[in-house]
């Protein structure tokens, strides 16, 4: 593929001049009103050289499938066709889409079509609620932006790209594994690449309500404080903020910043699990209007004691992975989240781990609609690139996005930075910084991560992490049991030298549901079983216990799980099969849990 060297040049320098502008997030999508879905069938090419986007050079190709090329002659040289390509649903992974790409890692191109009829006087949003993990996005052929990150939403202002009627957006999609990248390329759970979230197309005005935040303050629970923004540094728009069952209409003005600060003397009933309370809310500038649910608590600790609004709580837990119920591939509804999220409570849970990564919004929202607290993650997980400046960069962009975009939600009362990291003095630089930054973004919330026990000699396990100044609840994973002998559980003695409350973040072990032998062949429902058993004894031990969240509710897909007929790449820890079968390790739990409420 020769094409005139000017030709090359001038598109390099059109390339350069993105149509497309990345900017910031659009708080609450969902509750905007003029939005258009682009969810439902992408067409979509395999291309494993990426010669849709390099020539034969290795050079960014103006000619890319960007281009959406059509043969306009019988004798014209096309290599591609978007048009007679197979499909697939969006949101959706292709691992599970298309059987030859069950393991596929590299480039898949997408394309929609849709119509649109742009006015003057109106900016046009293009969002993606996650794309995993690189984004080349285009829209009518021209650039919008590059994203990199698979569990966090982004978006463009792609008005200037936009015409009247048919319009396309074509979306380069990369899952290959990088060291440098966040997470790393070993991780212990499955690749799925994809545009793996929803996607929306949201009409504003030339002025808009970008993002806002309203919670209850730390230190006056009959008071609501937070901010409006506009998109442009524009003083004297009216904003009204209303709570209708709380009597509340409030009219401010933005200043030179084109921001309004909130603080509004109210007493609304507090958000808890028992009574998960959500608010209407009404954000209205010009003549556009956000609707939002909200709940009001405080989350806080004192001493080794974790207290919601005031009172102590133990945390019933269980970490989840967002895998779909029944079936496999990305979970990505509100459906697929309340089942999970209904097998966990029916296990007597009021808290979930929502492992490795910021799941999707939609489940965030359906915990706090159950009353299920969350523990809230970025995949800095096992042996990240601590040096490296881009993976720093990265990861603080997406533990930005992830408090961007819940930071309206009473159900997250944890945000976590870390997963079993290996202790070095670059890694506690890099993991200081992120706490330090997390605190910045949201100082109403606790922050903690996954370390692990540090020495275990004759029984006694100690723990100890230099990132224990930067946590509020200390958190490690243990696998006795799985990794470590389950005759030693009854033997062994903690030692975590911290005045902090304690969550078990992992303990587990795997079970083939429907599988029975004896309680010390592995693999068995009754080897899990007695693993449990002898788990909880010990685990009931330890001094400032505040919280539980064993690995895992659901079996799940994982590259390093091989064994035939046993694992078949899948991690068998979950106290529930992939089919929904609960194993008889569940019910040990069901019980521990319930002995837990009664001491509430
Ligand atoms: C680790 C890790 C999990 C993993 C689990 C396991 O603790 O945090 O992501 O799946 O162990 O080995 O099953």
């Amino acid at each position: 593929m020769k094409h005139s060297y000017t030709f090359f040049l001038l598109f390099t320098l059109l390339s350069v001049s993105i149509y497309g502008q990345e900017i910031g997030l659009l708080g609450n999508i969902y509750g905007r009103q003029h939005v258009t879905s682009l969810n439902g069938k992408w067409r979509y090419i395999v291309d494993v050289q990426e010669r849709g986007f390099y020539d034969y050079r290795m050079n960014e190709t103006p000619w890319g499938f960007f281009q959406d090329a059509h043969q306009k002659s019988p004798i014209e040289l096309v290599e591609y066709n978007f048009d007679t390509s197979k499909q697939m649903d969006i949101p959706g992974d292709w691992n599970t889409q298309d059987n030859q790409l069950f393991f596929y890692e590299g480039t898949v191109w997408f394309r929609r079509l849709f119509d649109m009829k742009p006015e003057a006087g109106k900016r046009y949003v293009l969002y993606f609620g996650a794309v995993n993990y690189e984004a080349v996005v285009y829209v009518n052929g021209k650039k919008m932006g590059t994203h990199r990150g698979g569990f966090t939403p982004f978006n463009y202002d792609i008005t200037e790209a936009l015409k009247d009627g048919q319009n396309n957006v074509i979306v380069k999609v990369d899952n290959k594994r990088h060291k440098s990248d966040i997470p790393t390329n070993i991780y212990d759970w499955w690749n799925y690449g994809g545009i793996t979230r929803d996607v929306m197309i949201a009409e504003v005005g030339e002025t808009y309500v970008n993002d806002y935040s309203l919670q209850l303050d730390k230190k006056d629970w009959q008071r609501l404080t937070g901010w409006v923004k506009l998109n442009e540094k524009e003083a004297g728009r009216e904003i009204r903020v209303s709570i209708p069952e709380l009597k509340v209409e409030q009219k401010l003005t933005t200043d030179a910043e084109g921001r309004v600060n909130i603080n509004i003397k109210a007493k609304p009933a507090l958000w808890s699990p028992e009574n998960p309370k959500l608010y209407d809310i009404s954000i209205v500038c010009g003549d556009e209007e956000i609707t939002d649910q909200i709940g009001f608590r405080c989350i806080s600790t004192e001493g080794k004691k974790i207290m919601l609004n005031g009172k102590q709580l133990f945390l019933r837990g269980v970490s989840i992975h967002e895998e779909a119920p029944y079936t496999q591939g990305r979970a990505h509804t509100a459906e697929q989240a309340h089942i999970l999220l209904s097998w966990a409570k029916e296990m007597g849970c009021n808290y979930v781990r929502l492992a490795h990564y910021p799941h999707n919004e939609l489940a965030v929202r359906e915990a706090e609609k159950m009353g299920i607290m969350v523990w809230s993650e970025i995949p800095v997980y096992w042996t990240i690139d601590w040096t490296n400046e881009d993976t720093y960069n990265n990861v603080q962009r997406q533990l930005n996005d992830m408090i961007c975009r819940d930071k309206n939600r009473a159900a997250v009362i944890i945000w976590s930075i870390a997963n079993e990291t290996p202790h070095s003095e670059a890694r506690d630089k890099f993991l200081g910084n992120l706490a330090t930054y997390a605190r910045t973004q949201d100082d109403s919330r606790l922050i903690s991560m996954a370390m692990e026990v540090t020495s275990a000699s004759n029984f006694h396990n100690v723990l100890r992490d230099n990132m224990n100044k930067y946590v509020d609840v200390v958190s490690f994973n243990q696998y006795v049991g799985w990794y470590r002998d389950t005759q030693d559980a009854e033997k062994m003695t903690w030692e975590i030298p911290y005045e902090k409350p304690v969550i078990i973040s992992e303990f587990g072990g795997g079970a083939l549901a429907g599988w029975h032998a004896d309680k010390w062949t592995r693999f068995s429902e009754e080897f899990q079983e007695n693993l449990y058993v002898e788990n909880l004894k010990m685990l009931d031990k330890i001094e400032g216990l505040s919280g539980l969240s064993p690995w895992i509710l659901v079996d799940f897909h994982s590259p390093a799980r091989y064994l035939p007929d046993v694992q078949d790449y899948y991690n068998r820890k979950g106290l529930i099969s992939s089919s929904g079968e609960k194993k008889k390790a569940y019910f040990v739990m069901k019980r521990y849990y319930d002995e837990k409420k009664k001491l509430r």
